[in-house]
């Protein structure tokens, strides 16, 4: 039996049956609960303190509230969906429960105050749990780090071999990355747009009654000031875009990571080895060993780019105040929200699971002459401008590959000095070169900041082991 809406006495007929489930948001909005009741206590005390309501008909609206939260806490609660959302649920609820005074909690308020408020507690929640999550998966890269440390295996630039690093730091690498979308989901700019609080302005335009949004804000640390314009307040998701555009940028570092580690459980690379809990097989073809889950991870950025998109598009046609399409904002976060939180979560799993494969990936070393630039550079330290020392290691890669050697190492240091000789430079090496060719002596040498071996990576490895307490 559908129960009488609030607003029911200005319009004549029920809401007809397929209107009023195309219009419910109860469904999900369901999920503020605790943010509806939580904005509606702060209210009541405002109230209140105003002289709008007396202090037992605030007794009474803060016990029949919390009562209300317990029952949807236990499952003992139902739903109305004639009700259409969680604030009318509420209301009603509130009302059958306590009688008169559960009439006076709506007092200077709308439902546009009213929903822009609970949604603005739930992202400053869901921006705090997300960024926890982000730091879950730091620890699972940094704990990777720390067991891969020593591991050498080369770096791409274009997909092609680079330079070689420690395997522990290109796990730092992603630690880094991530560590952007931690400060980003802490940073001041989603509290700041978070700071005015929505209640208070009402349907649009504030309300005569004396309420004293100032009171409120003492009360609740996610704002830290008033509406500056009630007009804008309640037709703005500005916050709602802010966090999604930080879930979009985490999904995409998620994407990144997961599409390397697919890279590298091919059978051509074998670089990482992730649990088998992890993978799936193939209903035809026995032998198959699926990165499912990280494809999943990779594939699911997409539909948080689309999140960000149907917010961004449902806005740009609304004019001033607040429009209904405003209620799809809560449909489109959550899904992002959920969507970028599980991502995150099978993503530590994931890593927490995976061991590099040392014995593929050192024989692989001596290909690909990823000690070139280290060679370059120990011609610099004798005194060769590097130009001059790149061009003579350029040709001598050439010399080796007409010569059938596939590595610097296996130059003898006649021939370095011979192609050194045709520059005309006083410079004459002996065997001290050896010690800057082979992937391990070159990671050793490295010196600058944040570089992928050597001292730096030393220092940076036990900053963040600092942070996990190892
Ligand atoms: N369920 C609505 C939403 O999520 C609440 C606000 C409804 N306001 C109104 N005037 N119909 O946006």
């Amino acid at each position: 039996m559908a129960t009488e809406k609030s607003w029911q006495a200005r319009i004549s007929e029920a809401t007809d049956k397929l209107a009023q489930s195309f219009v419910e948001s109860i469904s999900y909005d369901r999920r503020l609960y605790k943010h509806d009741i939580d904005a509606s206590v702060s209210h009541a005390w405002m109230l209140c303190g105003v002289g709008l309501i007396t202090k037992a008909e605030l007794s009474a609206i803060v016990d029949g509230l919390h009562s209300i939260g317990d029952d949807i806490d236990a499952g003992n609660f139902v739903f109305d969906e004639s009700l259409e959302d969680i604030h009318m649920v509420i209301e009603d609820a509130l009302i059958k429960r306590i009688g008169e005074p559960g009439k006076k909690l709506h007092t200077g308020r709308s439902r546009n105050d009213q929903v822009a408020t609970d949604f603005c507690i739930w992202i400053y929640d869901a921006a705090c749990d997300l960024q926890k999550q982000v730091a879950d998966l730091q620890n699972a890269f940094i704990t990777m780090a720390v067991r891969s440390h020593g591991i050498v295996m080369p770096s791409y630039t274009h997909m092609q071999r680079a330079q070689p690093i420690d395997a522990a730091a290109e796990m730092l690498a992603w630690t880094v990355m991530f560590e952007g979308d931690r400060k980003r989901l802490l940073q001041r700019q989603l509290k700041e747009r978070m700071g005015q609080l929505p209640l208070g302005s009402g349907a649009i335009a504030g309300t005569s009654l004396p309420l004293d949004a100032g009171n409120v804000l003492c009360d609740r640390e996610e704002f830290m000031e008033v509406a500056q314009s009630s007009i804008e307040r309640t037709a703005t998701r500005d916050e709602a875009l802010d966090l999604l555009w930080m879930m979009t940028m985490t999904s995409m570092h998620l994407s990144r990571w997961a599409e390397q580690w697919i890279i590298y459980s091919t059978t051509e690379f074998s670089f990482i080895k992730i649990a088998d809990k992890y993978t799936t097989s193939s209903s035809m073809m026995p032998q198959k060993r699926n990165p499912d889950m990280l494809e999943l991870i990779r594939g699911r950025c997409g539909n948080v780019y689309g999140d960000l998109f149907a917010l961004l598009t449902i806005l740009k046609g609304l004019p001033i105040g607040y429009n209904r399409d405003l209620q799809e904002d809560k449909r489109i976060v959550f899904r992002a929200y959920d969507t970028v939180s599980s991502c995150l979560t099978m993503a530590a799993a994931i890593v927490n699971s995976a061991n590099f494969v040392k014995e593929n990936i050192e024989p692989t070393l001596d290909r690909g002459f990823l000690d070139a630039t280290s060679l370059a550079e120990y011609l610099v330290t004798k005194g060769i401008p590097f130009r001059t020392a790149h061009h003579i290691v350029g040709s001598l890669v050439a010399h080796c590959e007409k010569t059938g050697r596939h590595a610097l190492k296996q130059v003898p240091v006649q021939e370095f000095n011979d192609a050194i000789a045709g520059h005309k430079l006083d410079v004459k090496l002996d065997d001290d070169v050896y010690n800057c060719l082979g992937a391990h002596n070159v990671v050793k040498r490295y010196q600058s900041a944040g570089a992928a071996g050597g001292k730096p990576l030393e220092e940076a490895l036990a900053k963040w082991k600092e942070r996990l307490g190892m």
